[in-house]
This record gives structure tokens, C-alpha cells and sequence, in this order.
């Protein structure tokens, strides 16, 4: 545990690096071989981010074809003071913190209301949850932060355990619809973990991409300015840091693809020649066919009805739904029944 100051501290629960003999995520090394020994061939999305992902991830955010993080912001603005004045006071733990630009809005509205801030960031870049701290320090001058480095599974669990404090209520924070990465079983498991976190009458506020034209999909998956795809093979070169390995980026391509049966965005990267890929520290080697193609990501799209039906099964009551006036994205605020 790392203090920077009294209203900061940051707690490591993952190393930046697997072959250091510290490792705590031992599921980590084994996802990326199953991934790669199995048929199609798979990688995690968390990959993505390491500090260059999330910055090329920030880019993304801005892009003109990506619509979903423009629209959520539109409905926090309208709607933060509502959340608030609903919650009362609490505490916001937000999975997937990143640059916190979105959580500034909901801070703002508890300031407004008077309430003490308190804000436990979690997410699996060290260095972009860094920043973030600090400039949320800097900009609210009684706002106290308690960071958390790494999985949303270790930090729901870690959460369990500390500052549980019966005086304090919780809202968990997940936006952006990164629930869409998760299938639908791992959602099960994400929503129990969650609900292993919360106490009765606690909060979660979850932001969601909803279903919608693969006209107005596709585009927001492959961007005219190729940020997309530099994200996509990013992951490539993560992993060859991560795990010694030797992942060509030159040798792979960037597809996005809606896949309108199972309402999802599907990325890959395409292998372009037959091709051999040692990553050494985790001794694998594997083989890539030309044309043979890396999940990397599935973006799930929801109909809200359907998901605020799931969380109510999982015991997260919906109290109440708000949209963008497109209906393009959702955000849900649930509270945890007794
Ligand atoms: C962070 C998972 C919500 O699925 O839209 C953006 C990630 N991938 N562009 C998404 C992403 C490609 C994003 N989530």
C-alpha cells in the first residue's frame, strides 16, 4: 500500500509484470494459454489495457464514430443530480475507473448535495489510475480516494473485506457498457461477485449499450483514423512484454464485425501469412494459419428490459432506467435487496 498523501491512498492487487515471482493473479498466465491453445483462437479483453491500451482507449472515446461514451455523458449530465438525490450520501467504487471523466459528474452532483466524497477507483492500469487520482485531488479539495490496482474479480473480492462500514452506504460504478465484454455466464458470476460486495440497500449504477442498426455499430468499431485498430494490435504488443513474447504487429489486421444473432461486436486480429508465435515465459508456442483469426473482444448490445429483468433475478431491485433521447445507450441504477 502506497500513501501519497492523507486523502490518498493505491493499493496494488496484480504486478504489471507475470514472470516476477510476486505474482498474485495466477489465473492470469493461464487464460492467455487456454485462449491460444483452444480453437478459435482467443485472448481476454482485459489485455487490452495496459498504460498505452487505456490512453489509446481515451482516443477512442473521442472519436466522431464512437458514439457511447458522448451519449452516457449526456445522460449523467441530465441525470447525476437525480442518482444523488435518490442514493443520499455513499461512498463511489468505480470498476474500471480510467480517466474518471465521467465519475467527475457524479461527484459533482453529491458535492452539490453537501455529502462528504469518497471515491475508490479500481482499474487494472496502474499508470492511468495514477493520474486520474491526482487530478481528481487537485480539483476536489476534500474528496479522499482509496485506489485499487487490478481485476475486477480481485478488487470485488478485496472490496468485501475492507471498509465496510455499516454508516456508509455503497454505490459501485460500472459505465461505458463494459459489461459487454463479458458472455453471458460470465455475467452471472460478475453480477454474484457484485452482489458479494454490496450490502443491503446499496447501489449499483450500470451504464449500457443498447441494440441497435449495424449502420451506426460498425463504424464506432472501425474508426476512419485507425485508432481502433493501433488499440486492437496493442494487445499484441502488451503481451509480447507481459509474457517475452514475439508477436509480429505487422503480420495481423484489425477486424470489427457486428454479429446481429447474438447482438454483438465481435474484434479480431486477423493473422495475414501462416505464422509461429512464441510467447516464452509462458512456454507456448502456437501457430497462426493465413487468414486465421484472434478473438480479442465481444461488445455485447442489450435490450434493457431483458437486463434489468437478469439483475433483479440476481437480487439488484432496478430503481429506475434513464436513456439518451436516441435510445442508443442505457444506465440502470439498482439497489441491493435485503
Ligand atoms: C470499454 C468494453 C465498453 O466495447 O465499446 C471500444 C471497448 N473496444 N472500441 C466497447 C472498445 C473497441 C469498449 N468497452
Amino acid at each position: 500500500m502506497i500513501k501519497n498523501s492523507d486523502r490518498l491512498s493505491l493499493e496494488r492487487l496484480i504486478n504489471a509484470v507475470a514472470f516476477s515471482s510476486e505474482t498474485i493473479d495466477q489465473t492470469n498466465n493461464n487464460d492467455v494459454i487456454n485462449g491460444l491453445s483452444k480453437y478459435p483462437k482467443s485472448i481476454a479483453a482485459k489485455y487490452f489495457y495496459d498504460d498505452r491500451g487505456s490512453e489509446l482507449f481515451e482516443q477512442i472515446c473521442e472519436l466522431p464514430e464512437y458514439y457511447p461514451t458522448r451519449t452516457e455523458t449526456t445522460i449523467l449530465e441530465a441525470y447525476a443530480p437525480e442518482m444523488a438525490t435518490i442514493t443520499g450520501s455513499c461512498e463511489l467504487v468505480e470498476l474500471g475507473s480510467g480517466s474518471a471523466i465521467k465519475t467527475r459528474i457524479l461527484l459533482d452532483a453529491y458535492q452539490k448535495l453537501k455529502y462528504p466524497l469518497r471515491y475508490i477507483p479500481i482499474d487494472i492500469s496502474a499508470g492511468i489510475l495514477e493520474t486520474s487520482a491526482f487530478e481528481l485531488l487537485n480539483d476536489y479539495p476534500t474528496l479522499e480516494v482509496h485506489g485499487l490496482v487490478g481485476t475486477y474479480e480481485l478488487a470485488l473480492q478485496r472490496l468485501n473485506k475492507f471498509g465496510i462500514n455499516p454508516m456508509l452506504k455503497r454505490m459501485l460504478v460500472f459505465l461505458g457498457s463494459s459489461l459487454g465484454n463479458l458472455n453471458p455466464q460470465e455475467c452471472d458470476r460478475f453480477f454474484e461477485q457484485i452482489t458479494g460486495a454490496l450490502q443491503a440497500g446499496d447501489y449499483f449504477l450500470l451504464g449500457i449499450d443498447l441494440h441497435k442498426s449495424k449502420a451506426l455499430l460498425e463504424p464506432a468499431y472501425n474508426d476512419a483514423q485507425g485508432v481502433t485498430a493501433e488499440f486492437n494490435l496493442n494487445m499484441l504488443r502488451h503481451l509480447n512484454y507481459r509474457f517475452n513474447g514475439n508477436f509480429d504487429l505487422a503480420k495481423f489486421k484489425h477486424q470489427a464485425i457486428y454479429n446481429e444473432y447474438q447482438r454483438q461486436i465481435e474484434m479480431y486480429l486477423q493473422s495475414q501469412v501462416d505464422q509461429t508465435v512464441e510467447l516464452r515465459s509462458l512456454n507456448l508456442t502456437i501457430h497462426l494459419e493465413a487468414g486465421e483469426k484472434i478473438l480479442t473482444e465481444i461488445s455485447r448490445k442489450f435490450d434493457l428490459t431483458q437486463l434489468e429483468q437478469d439483475l433483479k433475478n440476481k437480487g439488484l431491485n432496478p430503481v429506475k432506467t434513464w436513456r439518451d433521447s436516441h435510445h442508443w445507450f442505457g444506465m440502470i441504477l439498482c439497489q441491493q435487496i435485503g
